[in-house]
């Protein structure tokens, strides 16, 4: 039998290299998306990983990326920035933005419709999205809420990569293919400051990811869950 087949994007570092390490650990063939080569071949080989060059913002990438791969049978997007933590929306120029949403929302989309053909030669796909509880609408409108008003580039991008993990779990549906958002809670990464200051493993947030990751057939798709599989609300 022939090992299973993930691709974590954005995986030299972070929660996506512990991602990636634990499936790994599991025997399964893991691509680990890296935008910078040297720095995806120095983590991947330690834990037995094939390193992939991927920005997710760069077309050709993408498809020179897609082109290696025949079958995949778990797709993490968790690529990610974030440019404007602490910063009032009323602040935020447009271009950080675009920039914002070139990563965690087009580039998304951009990988996700690449990589398709291949996770449908799949017998259980599954799409793992790294999304935020920053995104969640519900937690935003709520009286105790940290952030309001402020990081307004970053939380709307995981709001609209929430409506795309609804969207594409309905489109793909017949595919079998499900598709399922992550919040990890704040994790010690090189994020922003905020995270870099925190005391949140990492690895606790990628054990959440490898749960949807690994989703039986009669399992929930189009739905957003905490790292400890609890829903969130959108
Ligand atoms: N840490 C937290 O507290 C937290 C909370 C909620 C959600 N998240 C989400 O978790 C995901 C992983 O973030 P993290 O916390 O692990 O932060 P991180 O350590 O900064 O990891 C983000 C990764 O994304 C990569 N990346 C950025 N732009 C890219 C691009 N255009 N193409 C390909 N890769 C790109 C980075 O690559 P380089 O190494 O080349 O920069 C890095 O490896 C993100 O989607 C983030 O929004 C994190």
């Amino acid at each position: 039998m022939t090992a299973s087949t993930a691709l974590v994007t954005g995986a030299a570092g972070g929660i996506g290299l512990r991602i990636a390490r634990l499936l790994a650990e599991r025997g399964w063939k893991v691509l680990v998306g890296a935008r910078d080569e040297a720095k995806g071949a120095e983590v991947a080989a330690p834990i037995g990983a094939c390193p992939v060059l991927l920005d997710v913002t760069d077309a050709g990438a993408i498809a020179r990326a897609a082109a290696t791969v025949r079958e995949l049978d778990v797709l993490v997007n968790n690529a990610g920035i974030s440019l404007d933590a602490g910063v009032p929306v009323t602040e935020t120029g447009v271009d950080v933005f675009r920039r914002t949403y070139e990563t965690n929302v087009f580039g998304v989309v951009a990988v996700t419709n690449a990589f398709l053909p291949a996770l449908r030669r799949s017998a259980h796909p599954r799409i793992v999205n790294i999304s935020s509880g920053t995104g969640s609408l519900t937690w935003a409108t709520g009286p105790q809420f940290p952030h309001r008003g402020t990081h307004a580039a970053y939380r709307s991008s995981k709001a609209a990569l929430n409506a795309l993990t609804v969207y594409y779990a309905h489109a793909l549906a017949d595919d079998g293919i499900k598709v399922n958002a992550l919040a990890p809670g704040l994790r010690r990464t090189d994020l922003n400051a905020t995270a870099a200051a925190s005391d949140g493993d990492p690895a606790e947030a990628a054990a959440g990811a490898v749960r949807l990751a690994l989703l039986p057939d009669d399992g929930p798709s189009g739905e957003f869950f905490s790292w400890d599989g609890t829903p969130v609300p959108w």
